[in-house]
């Protein structure tokens, strides 16, 4: 199978996609995993969130436009399990020379195919832009799953009908067949506040299944660590940021072997049966 591609997209604007996509990442890697993440925002804030460039003839740009193999602007990050495939404010450019090129909806598609099929890593991240313009839809059609980072706050749950729909929508005319939602996670969570428990509660009853257990608490440390290019379990191991996404990186694998394992495929092998008799 190939190496899952996880779009982490929402179109709203700083409601925790970058936060959500770097720190997932980060702990996927610190629990052993082998992690690409492609920052696929002009505003390159997975780029420097993790201490790198922004990178002018190495960045997503040049490979969406066909000019050079993804594999080759695949930059180490400081953590040797966790790659980065970084962006350059040009990025905003690309956009109008994607819409005009052949394919233009698959250009990420097919600049992913190829890696995902040598399954060097075990995930592939997709960090979207705030809009559902052609960057997004390029992620939309290059990816298995939709992660939707939600901030809880009053209209979450229009925020979430306008994406869902927007799947649905492909799915009925035909394109991107393998997107599935990942799930949802709830971020900027304030446990003291009543509308941050009922947002939880409203997207918990409309989606239960899509909902992450694991809630991300709004926390300065977490805003803090891009300005330092850590991941937050970097910045500050013991914090409850970090606790967070750590329990959410948890959850996601779990989530993910229950969806890809048949049921019962963790109980102990059936007895052999009896050797015929000599
Ligand atoms: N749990 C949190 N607690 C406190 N601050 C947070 C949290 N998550 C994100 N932030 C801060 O909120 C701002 C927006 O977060 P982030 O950049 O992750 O959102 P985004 O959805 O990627 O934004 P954009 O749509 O602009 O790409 C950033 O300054 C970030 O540091
Ligand atoms: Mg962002």
């Amino acid at each position: 199978m190939p190496t899952p591609i996880i779009a982490v997209a929402n179109q709203k604007g700083g409601v925790g996609k970058t936060t959500t996509a770097v720190n997932l990442a980060a702990c996927l890697a610190e629990r052993r995993k082998k992690i690409l993440l492609v920052d696929l925002d002009p505003q390159a804030n997975a780029t420097s969130g993790l201490g790198l460039a922004k990178t002018e003839g190495a960045s997503i740009y040049d490979s969406l436009l066909g000019d050079r193999p993804l594999q080759e602007i695949i930059q180490p990050s400081a953590d040797s399990r966790l790659d980065v495939v970084a962006s350059e404010v040009d990025l905003a450019g690309a956009e109008i020379e994607v819409a005009r090129a052949e394919h233009h909806l698959l250009r990420l598609a097919m600049a992913l195919a190829p890696l995902a099929a040598q399954n060097h890593y075990d995930f592939i991240f997709v960090d979207c832009p705030p809009s559902l313009g052609i960057l997004t839809m390029n992620a939309l059609h290059a990816a298995d799953g939709l992660l939707i980072p939600m901030q809880c706050e009053y209209y979450a749950l229009e925020g979430i009908s306008v994406i869902l729909n927007l799947v649905h929508k492909l799915h009925d005319s035909g394109a991107a067949p393998r997107l599935a939602v990942e799930g949802i996670v709830m971020t900027m969570y304030d446990m003291r506040t009543n509308l941050s428990q009922q947002v939880v509660g409203e997207i918990r009853t409309h989606f239960p299944d899509k909902i992450y257990d694991s809630l991300i608490p709004r926390s300065v440390r977490l805003a803090e660590a891009p300005s330092h290019g850590l991941p937050i379990i970097a910045y500050d191991p013991n914090c409850t940021g970090a606790a967070a996404y750590r329990q959410l990186a948890r959850e996601f694998l779990k989530r993910r072997k229950t969806a890809v394992e048949p049921a019962g495929a963790d109980a102990p092998p059936a007895p052999a049966p009896d050797a015929p008799p000599a």
